[in-house]
């Protein structure tokens, strides 16, 4: 695959397997790589996912990572995740015929199953500013799925019947990532409109699992600092900025 984008300030850089794009442009992060650095892999032999999960990268699906340093404080840097959810959405309206939603905080989906999941990664470097590594992986032309993930997977192919050209994927989701994070530098809530009117979250009954423990309720909104606001079924409401939300679907809860 080519990644070659003329005019772009920093490298896209292609491998056709690794063990996880997250893992190794961290380690470039640290020797030196340019802030913008992308990396995509053909296929990931070590994908990783939130809570220390594996993420399966066969070759059907795309997997990049974003190497960030933004002059900000660590805190700042939360609506970048965010961020990544609207371009994939968008990389990904504009090559298929896919409308995906987001699951908040972080995951597309479409016909209530997952279609792409991403990992944030931030470090502090030497001089104490935060380094941000954006991982998405997107399940692209995939036929099956493995069999632990009991049916809660999908990709563009096993929902729309057309094979999806991975590359112009890849391309799109740069273009979409590097305007949206030069907007974001201008104002870090300037997606906020967007994300919400693509969060799928809000309305719906959702079971909230923080610590070990898990509450069902009601999500009501997404708040400025793109927070959940949840009603409980006892009637209490909380801000939900971690954990996982999962979302009462056609098929439980997914
Ligand atoms: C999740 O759903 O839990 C997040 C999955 C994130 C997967 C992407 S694929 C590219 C990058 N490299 C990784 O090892 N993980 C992220």
């Amino acid at each position: 695959m080519e990644f070659y984008i003329p005019g772009r300030k920093a490298p896209v850089i292609y491998e056709s397997c690794l063990s996880s794009t997250n893992t190794v442009l961290k380690k470039l992060g640290q020797e030196g790589a340019k802030s913008g650095t992308v990396l995509v892999a053909g296929r990931q032999s070590g994908g990783r996912g939130r809570l220390g999960r594996d993420f399966q990268s066969p070759p059907e699906g795309l997997y990049l990572s974003m190497l960030l340093r933004p002059d900000c404080s660590g805190e700042q840097c939360l609506s970048i995740t965010p961020l990544a959810a609207v371009a994939a959405c968008r990389a990904i309206s504009l090559c298929s015929a896919a409308r995906p939603g987001i699951k908040w905080p972080n995951d597309l989906v479409l016909g209530g199953k997952k279609l792409c999941g991403i990992l944030t990664e931030m470090s502090m470097d030497e001089q104490g500013r935060p380094e941000l590594v954006l991982g998405i992986g997107i399940n692209v032309n995939n036929g099956s799925f493995p069999y632990e993930l009991g049916g809660s997977a999908c990709s563009l192919y096993s929902e729309t019947g057309e094979l999806t050209d991975k590359e112009q994927l890849g391309k799109e989701l740069i273009f979409a990532l590097d305007e949206l994070y030069a907007r974001w530098l201008e104002d870090e809530r300037s997606i906020l409109p967007q994300y919400r009117s693509l969060c799928i979250s809000c309305g719906r009954d959702v079971l909230v699992s923080q610590n070990g423990a898990s509450r069902e309720g009601r999500a009501l909104e997404v708040g400025e600092d793109f927070s959940l606001l949840v009603e409980f079924i006892d009637g209490t409401r909380e801000n939900i900025r971690f954990g996982e939300v999962s979302v009462r679907g056609l098929e439980g809860y997914v």
